[in-house]
């Protein structure tokens, strides 16, 4: 899909790889809607690139669809999605202080995985009927698991379930949303520096990139918009997963 003047939502869109997705679907053209639970990192990049920005809880369905008629109101219906928003929130099956508490592992399982479907539900639904492009393409929805959906480590049951549940999703909503010429195609980064990887200390960071087998250092968010827009602009992409980790496979600890 071409990004002139098309209008495009990025979830997570205020920090890390959603920041750089969004400054790139914009350099690109692109009209576009940051949306972040935090307001601040929303208004900023969106201010940087001249889209505009709306609050939003991908968790909560009134949340979204308030967040959406922003973005609809300024620039119309979303043909690209890119679902950036997500939380790590470690926590063992059974931890220290006995089993992990239930209410932690549907966070994480509400935010990374209903949240990621609750924005392309919804975006699908304003794109189905949008005036079509080449090939009958009206929209593409690109959407962020992890690695850690097919090597999770220990303490990441809630993480590794929510992406491989992304994952899991890619394919039928691929196949149900063709007949509208609308792609779902998902990323499974491996490591990479953002602010979320930057809450751990740099001597952990440094051992972290050297894992990696080539390159052997974290990947930087550039790298993941790249192939977010290269996803957005090659049509035979579509219903895959794709991982972009330099060969890591995660182990256990
Ligand atoms: N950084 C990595 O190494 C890495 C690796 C694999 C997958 N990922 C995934 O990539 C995505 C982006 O991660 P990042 O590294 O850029 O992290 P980040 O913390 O820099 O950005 C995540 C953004 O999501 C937002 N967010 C959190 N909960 C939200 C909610 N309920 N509604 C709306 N926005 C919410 C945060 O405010 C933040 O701006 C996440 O889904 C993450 O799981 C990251």
């Amino acid at each position: 899909m071409q990004l002139a003047g098309v209008a495009a939502v990025v979830t997570g869109g205020g920090s890390g790889l959603g920041e750089a997705t969004a400054v790139a679907l914009a350099a690109g053209g692109a009209k576009v809607a940051v949306l972040d639970i935090n307001a601040e990192g929303a208004a900023r990049v969106a201010a940087a690139i001249g889209g505009i920005s709306a609050v939003c809880d991908v968790a909560d369905s009134d949340s979204a669809v308030a967040a959406l008629a922003i973005a609809t109101a300024a620039h119309g219906p979303a043909r690209i999605l890119v679902n950036c928003a997500g939380v790590v929130n470690p926590g063992r099956v059974v931890g220290r202080d006995g089993p992990l508490p239930l209410a932690a592992f549907e966070k994480v399982i509400r935010i990374n995985l209903i949240g990621t479907f609750n924005l392309m539900r919804l975006v699908a639904a304003g794109a189905q009927s949008l005036e079509p492009f080449e090939d009958g393409e009206r929209g593409v929805i690109v959407n962020t698991a992890s690695v850690a959906a097919y090597d999770g480590q220990i303490g990441q049951p809630a993480y590794g379930a929510s992406k491989a549940g992304v994952v899991g999703l890619t394919l039928p909503a691929a196949r149900e949303l063709a007949r509208f010429g609308i792609r779902v195609v998902t990323i499974a980064p491996g490591l990479f520096q953002t602010p979320m990887m930057a809450s751990l200390p740099a001597e952990a960071q440094a051992s972290l990139g050297a894992m990696v087998p080539y390159p052997p250092r974290l990947g930087v968010p550039s790298e993941y918009a790249d192939l977010a827009l290269h996803i957005v602009s090659n049509r035979m992409l579509n219903g895959e997963t794709i991982r972009l980790d330099g060969a890591i496979r995660l182990a256990p600890r």
